[in-house]
């Protein structure tokens, strides 16, 4: 393995005077990341999402301190306009140091309901479109030396899940690509890390048509403030993985320690031992 190459050492401020690409900027935890990442010295934030209203609207508060900043109006459904997306971002910018896949669409959907039509549709935003623009741009930062891609998963694959088996796949899949990703670039200077946050008080949980109805509120939700701040002191660690709190990490351990007991208390909370007919 080469990973004590000197080339692995960590950049000296991965944020400072860097060119940063957020997707998802235009709402919840992409907005207050991308805001975040310019208050902490990048030189350009690069603004992507279909709502170009809202992508304004944050654009101005990124220019206040990375006045470099510019939003790229996208649909990442569309897997083939990203490389280009991703070669207009670099020649108006410059090469992106730090790519941040925090764009995501929910599916509450109980399994035995759910079309591949839908699956296809969820993986394309929360896998398949990450792949794409990390294939774009990984070249470039590989040929210089250093960069860095941090993927934007969810506690949806720690916990339970329950009527989000669709979201939960698609995110997995990002997990251990980018966990994949992480080894077969070391050496290069390049790193891959995964942001991890629970629930966040968003639009993403709000009802639409092609969802079934969100959870009751969690009286637990953060704030995407707090997990912008989780992804900028995941930048400046060397860890692999972050949460947005620390009952969140201790959760991920639980599972991942025992996944039969927990998945056991999790089925008996849900359906007692004498009612149930599955067991
Ligand atoms: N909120 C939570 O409880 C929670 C918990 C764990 C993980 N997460 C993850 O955190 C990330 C951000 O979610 P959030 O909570 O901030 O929700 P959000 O406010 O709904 O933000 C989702 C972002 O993704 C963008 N997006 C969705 N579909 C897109 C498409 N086809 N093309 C381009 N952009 C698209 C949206 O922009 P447009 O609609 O303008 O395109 C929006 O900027 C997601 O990956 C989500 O899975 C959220």
């Amino acid at each position: 393995m080469s990973g004590g190459s000197k080339r692995d050492e960590p950049i000296a401020d991965p944020i400072r005077g860097r060119v940063v690409l957020v997707t998802g900027a235009s709402s919840g935890i992409g907005a207050a990341s991308a805001v975040a990442l310019a208050e902490a010295g990048a030189t350009a934030v690069a603004l992507c999402a279909r709502r170009e209203e809202r992508l304004r609207e944050v654009l101005e508060r990124c220019r206040e301190h990375a006045p470099g900043s510019a939003m790229f109006p996208v649909d990442l459904v569309d897997l083939d306009s990203l490389p280009e997306l991703a070669q207009r971002v670099e020649a108006e910018l410059g090469p992106v140091d730090l790519l941040v896949n925090n764009a995501g669409v929910a599916k509450r959907r109980r399994m035995p309901d759910l079309t591949v039509a839908e699956l296809d549709g969820v993986m394309r935003v929360n896998f398949y479109a990450p792949v794409v623009l990390t294939g774009a741009l990984l070249p470039g930062m590989v040929e210089r030396g250093h960069g860095r891609i941090v993927n934007v998963s969810s506690m949806g694959t720690r916990s339970a899940a329950l009527r989000v088996g669709a979201y939960a796949a698609s995110k997995a899949a990002l997990e251990l690509w980018t966990e994949g990703l992480m080894l077969d670039l070391l050496g290069t200077g390049v790193r891959a890390q995964l942001l991890v946050p629970g629930t966040t008080r968003t639009e993403f949980s709000q009802p639409t048509d092609d969802n079934e109805p969100p959870f009751p509120p969690d009286p637990n939700a953060q704030d995407a403030a707090d997990v912008a701040a989780a992804l900028i002191a995941l930048l400046r660690s060397d860890d692999f993985e972050g949460f947005a709190s620390d009952a969140h990490a201790a959760t991920s351990l639980a599972k991942r320690s025992d996944p039969n007991a927990f998945l056991a208390s999790v089925r008996d909370h849900l359906a007692p031992p004498t009612t149930g007919s599955d067991r």
